[in-house]
């Protein structure tokens, strides 16, 4: 019974896995963002997809950001969040993909005249069929932006309370820049009340990101930290994180195009020390990246081993919010597919 020592693609491809740093307007292929611009009528500036594929070029957060958040003009309908759901949640289930809790920004649709309640619909309603279609749980996290008003934030969570059977949890995204958590203290306080479960994006290599951790784990009281990996920086984090069992949601692929790099290294480092990594794609149709090669670029980077691919798949059903049952169920899964590729490499 044995296993291949270094992870092939094809283990990591069909390893049951769960994804939970994955936002839904970073799905935009460039190909969808034409058609959908084609059909609404709106002029991108753009008329090949490989015109659209060169627009998608940055070197930073910031610079990445004046990126997407002008690509999702393209997003009007109901049909048009429903199609963007839809074509990621299948790709998903191609990379081995079982349960996944989705990201969406609506702000940035509310803030340019698109209803909350076109946004969701669309999005719940591929989430919803999921499962049947493609073999995928699929959950939504509404994400406050964080260079927006604390003001804002609040008018946005009360808008989802209509919808509230229809939303996980809540996280924070966008610049974090002069953006604290603890601009958001009394949102999210308010989130927890309405029984949402809380994540926020702590990312990479940002002014103030070791303090953003510490907030989030001490102030916020967070479910999970987005990125993180900046925990490193401080032992006694490390420590807490650990002990708390909390997930972090690391995004190697994303790292090397926001930084000079994939944060392998640090990314391994927590896993060998009992961190609850997991491993997400983030925005992966800017990034270049769905879930499963992620984990290949990590685990050739850092030089993984195979056990600890299995590590990091056991971990995303473990840091998820999942129930206790299904969690269980999805973890026998893993166990099963271990064992019969094992068996069959004998
Ligand atoms: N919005 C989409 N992707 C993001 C990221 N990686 N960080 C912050 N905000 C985001
Ligand atoms: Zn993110």
């Amino acid at each position: 019974m044995a296993l291949p020592a270094t992870p092939t693609r094809e283990f990591i491809t069909g390893l049951p896995k769960a994804e939970l740093h994955l936002h839904l307007e970073g799905t935009l292929e460039p190909d969808l963002k034409l058609r959908l611009a084609q059909r609404n009528g709106v002029d991108i500036g753009q008329s090949t997809v490989e015109e659209v594929r060169a627009t998608y070029a940055f070197d930073s957060l910031t610079s990445f950001l004046a990126v997407y958040y002008p690509a999702m003009e393209v997003l009007q309908t109901a049909d048009d969040f429903f199609e963007l759901a839809d074509a990621y949640l299948a790709r998903a289930a191609a990379d081995g993909v079982k349960h996944v809790e989705m990201f969406f920004d609506p702000q940035a649709h509310t803030s340019r005249g698109v209803p909350f309640e076109t946004v969701v619909t669309g999005y719940h309603r591929a989430a919803a069929g999921a499962s049947e279609k493609h073999g995928v749980d699929a959950h939504l996290i509404l994400c406050f932006l964080r260079d927006m008003s604390a003001e804002s934030a609040a008018e946005t969570l009360e808008a989802s309370v209509p919808f509230r059977d229809r939303i996980l949890g809540v996280g924070l995204d966008s610049d974090d820049r002069g953006n604290p958590p603890e601009k958001f203290a009394d949102v999210f306080a308010r989130a927890r009340e309405l029984g949402y479960r809380l994540t926020m994006h702590c990312d990479i290599d940002q002014p103030g990101s070791i303090d953003n951790i510490r907030t989030v784990l001490d102030e916020i009281g967070v479910d999970r930290v987005d990125h993180g990996t900046n925990v490193v920086e401080d032992p006694a984090l490390v420590a807490v994180v650990r002990e708390r069992g909390l997930g972090l949601t690391c995004c190697p692929v994303s790292n090397s195009f926001v930084t000079d790099d994939m944060k392998a290294a640090e990314i391994a480092g927590l896993l060998r020390d009992g961190v609850r990594v997991t491993v997400n794609s983030d925005d992966p149709a800017y990034f270049g990246g769905y879930v499963a090669d992620n984990y290949v670029a990590l685990a050739e980077s850092a030089g993984l081993t195979t056990a600890e691919v299995v590590t990091l798949a056991r971990n995303s059903f473990e840091a998820s919010w999942l129930g206790d049952s299904q969690r269980a169920a999805y973890l026998a899964q893993v166990d099963g597919y271990v064992a019969a590729y094992a068996a069959s490499s004998d």
